[in-house]
């Protein structure tokens, strides 16, 4: 069997990475900040950290924990309009180029949280 993105991407510290420095941005980020639980930034950044884990094909720790991910569900309780949609974005490009892996895995990661987050809008401007 091939190696899995997840594996070729460095494993569980490339996700950790990735999340930790995206979940800092958040944190002094005004238009996403509000948005998220007050005391419990740590638990947001485990959940996306799992989820993003297991679409890369490592542990499948999210769905042990919170069954199907149904993301477009789970987030319509988020007002997300292009504002929300490029803040988030903004503060994930930094995050993935932050990471120390290829450019091509880079581009690969970032192709597909683009198109995600697109998927994400739930409200208009
Ligand atoms: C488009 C902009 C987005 C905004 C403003 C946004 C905002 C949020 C907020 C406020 C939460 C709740 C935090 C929590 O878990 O307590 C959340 C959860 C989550 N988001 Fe997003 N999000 C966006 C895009 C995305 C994308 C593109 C992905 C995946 C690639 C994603 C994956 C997740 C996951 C996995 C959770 C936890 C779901 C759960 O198990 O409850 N989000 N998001």
């Amino acid at each position: 069997m091939s190696e899995s993105f997840y594996e070729r991407a460095g494993g569980q510290k490339t996700f950790n990475d990735l999340v930790s420095h995206f979940y800092a941005l958040v944190a002094v980020n005004p238009i996403l900040r509000p948005m998220y639980p007050d005391n419990d930034l740590h638990g947001a950044g485990r959940r996306l950290q799992m989820f993003l884990e297991q679409y890369w094909g490592g542990p499948t720790t999210y769905s042990d924990e919170r069954g199907h991910p149904r993301l477009r569900m789970r987030h319509s309780s988020f007002h997300i309009s292009r504002k929300e949609h490029d803040a988030w974005l903004i503060c994930m490009k930094d995050a993935v180029n932050g990471l120390e892996i290829a450019d091509d895995l880079k581009s690969e990661l970032w192709q597909y949280l683009e198109a995600a987050a697109a998927g994400m809008i739930n409200a208009a401007d």
